[in-house]
C-alpha cells in the first residue's frame, strides 16, 4: 500500500442491522460531520434493512442532509439476496480507508479478510471471530500490511471501566477472587433477524454478550482466563429455528479467581431495564476485603413518558451508553461510550495513516507499524494482538456449550491452545 496522505476515511459498513442502526451509523454520521469521515456506503444482504435505515426519522432529525449509499439499491425487491456484494463494494474503496464489519458473529472473518486484502483498516463489532486461529491469521495479515483492526468492545470506553482499570492496576482493589456478571437482553430479540442466524451452531448468549464482561475483567485486571465452561438452555425461535436462548458460564482466571456470567435473550420487553446487566468483582487485600460493583442497568435516570415511543411508558435510561442530544451545531450529537469507542477506532486508523505521510514503500510501512505497536501496547483499544484471550474464551465456550458444560482449558505456552477436561 502506498502511503495515503489522508486525514479523513471513506467508510464501507457491511451489515445494516440492529447495531448499525443503534450505534454505528449515528456515530459515523457525526464523525462525517466533524470532517473525520468522507463517503459512507452500507452493504446488507438485501435491501430491507437499508430501506429502514434510509427512512429512519431520528437520523433525519439528528443529521439533516446526511445520507449513505446503499448496496443493493433501495428499489431492489427486499427478498432478493446479494450475499457476495460486499466483496465488490469493499474492492471499490481506495486503499487506507475503513471497513466496518457489522454482520452476524460467524461471518465477521470473511468481511475482515476481504477488507485487509484490499488494504483497508477494520472496525469489527465483537466478538472478533469464533476461533483463536482465525484471530492469529487476521493479526498477521493486518501486521503485514500495516493496517489497524479495532474490535469494538464499547464497554471499555465506559468511564467506570476506565476508572476501574486505573484503580485496579494501582493496587487499590488488591486481588480479584470471585465475581459475577450478567447481561440479559430483551425477549423481543427472538423476533428480530436474530432468529435467522443465532442458532446453536453459530452463537449463544455467552458468546454474544457474556464476552463483554470477560473482556472487561481482562481489561480491568490484566488476568488471563484459563478455564471456561458454559451450560446452555435451548429454545425455539418464532421461525422454528433452535438456539441457545440462555447460558450460564463460568470462567476461571490464571490466579484461581472464579467468575459466573449469566446471559440470555429474555428480559421482559416492557421492563424498565431495557435489559439487565451488571458486574461484581470481590477482591482481597492484606487482611481485608475489597469490592468493585457496577450496576450497568440502572444508571440513576428513570423516565415516565406520556407516550409509548420507547416501547413502554416507564424506562431506565442510560445516559452513559448512547444518547442523541442537542448541541451547539445542527441536529443532534451522539454522546456516550458507544460513540467514543467508534470514534477512538476511527481516529486511530487516521493516526496510522498520518504516521506514513511523506514516506513511501517500506518506510511508510514501518511508520504505520510503529503506531500500530503503540496501540497494541497501550491496550485501551482492543486489537487481535492485545485481546486474543477473548477469542480463546469464545472458542472454549463454543466447545463447552456443545458438550453440556464440559470445562475447556486454555493453556498459554509459546502458542496458546485449548483442551477439553474429560476428567
Ligand atoms: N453491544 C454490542 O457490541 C453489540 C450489540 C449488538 C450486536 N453486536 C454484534 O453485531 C453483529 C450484528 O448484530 P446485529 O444485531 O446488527 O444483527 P442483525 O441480525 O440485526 O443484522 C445483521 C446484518 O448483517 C447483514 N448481512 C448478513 N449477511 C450479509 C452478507 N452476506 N452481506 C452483507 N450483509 C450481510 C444483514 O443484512 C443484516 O443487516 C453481531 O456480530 C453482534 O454480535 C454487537
Amino acid at each position: 500500500m502506498n502511503s495515503p496522505a489522508q486525514d479523513k476515511l471513506d467508510v464501507v459498513i457491511v451489515g445494516g442491522g440492529m447495531i448499525t442502526h443503534d450505534q454505528i451509523l449515528p456515530s459515523i454520521y457525526h464523525l462525517q460531520r466533524q470532517g473525520r469521515i468522507g463517503s459512507i456506503k452500507i452493504v446488507a444482504l438485501n435491501s430491507a434493512p437499508l430501506r429502514a435505515l434510509a427512512g429512519e426519522e431520528a437520523f433525519g432529525e439528528g443529521f439533516p442532509g446526511q445520507t449513505f449509499e446503499p448496496f443493493p439499491a433501495l428499489d431492489e425487491p427486499p427478498e432478493r439476496n446479494f450475499p457476495d456484494l460486499f466483496q465488490d463494494v469493499i474492492a471499490s474503496l481506495p486503499p487506507g480507508n475503513m471497513v466496518v464489519a457489522a454482520v452476524p458473529d460467524h461471518f465477521h472473518d470473511s468481511v475482515i479478510r476481504a477488507a485487509l486484502e484490499h488494504d483497508q483498516h477494520v472496525l469489527s463489532v465483537k466478538p472478533l471471530v469464533p476461533t483463536y486461529a482465525q484471530s492469529v491469521e487476521i493479526e498477521k495479515l493486518a501486521r503485514r500490511r500495516g493496517l489497524l483492526v479495532g474490535v469494538e468492545y464499547q464497554k471499555r470506553f465506559d468511564r467506570r471501566s476506565l476508572d476501574a482499570r486505573r484503580a485496579y492496576r494501582a493496587g487499590r482493589f488488591g486481588e480479584f477472587r470471585l465475581g459475577e456478571a450478567k447481561m440479559i437482553e430483551p425477549y423481543y430479540y427472538r423476533h428480530s433477524n436474530f432468529q435467522n442466524w443465532f442458532t446453536k451452531e453459530n452463537s449463544d448468549p455467552f458468546t454474544y454478550v457474556g464476552c463483554h464482561y470477560v473482556d472487561l475483567v481482562y481489561f480491568i485486571t490484566g488476568l488471563r482466563p484459563v478455564e471456561v465452561s458454559v451450560r446452555g438452555v435451548e429454545g425455539t425461535f418464532p421461525n422454528g429455528n433452535v438456539g441457545y436462548l440462555w447460558a450460564a458460564g463460568r470462567v476461571v482466571w490464571e490466579n484461581g479467581a472464579v467468575m459466573s456470567i449469566s446471559d440470555g435473550l429474555g428480559y421482559p420487553d416492557q421492563g424498565a431495564g431495557t435489559n439487565d446487566q451488571c458486574l461484581a468483582m470481590y477482591c482481597e487485600g492484606d487482611d481485608c476485603g475489597a469490592v468493585l460493583k457496577h450496576d450497568d442497568q440502572f444508571r440513576g435516570v428513570s423516565h415516565g413518558y406520556v407516550d409509548l415511543q420507547s416501547g413502554a411508558k416507564f424506562r431506565f435510561v442510560s445516559p452513559d451508553y448512547f444518547r442523541m442530544v442537542p448541541w451547539e451545531g445542527e441536529g443532534l450529537k451522539p454522546v456516550g461510550y458507544g460513540f467514543e469507542s467508534i470514534e477512538a477506532i476511527a481516529l486511530s486508523a487516521i493516526r496510522v495513516n498520518r504516521a506514513a505521510e511523506g514516506f513511501a514503500g517500506n518506510y511508510a510501512l514501518a511508520a504505520r507499524r510503529q503506531v500500530l505497536q503503540e496501540i497494541d501496547d497501550r491496550g485501551i483499544l482492543a486489537t487481535p494482538a492485545n485481546s486474543f484471550v477473548n477469542e480463546l474464551v469464545t472458542e472454549a465456550a463454543r466447545l463447552s456449550i456443545a458438550r453440556n458444560g464440559l470445562p475447556a482449558m486454555i493453556e498459554y505456552r509459546e502458542s496458546p491452545s485449548l483442551r477439553l477436561n474429560h476428567s
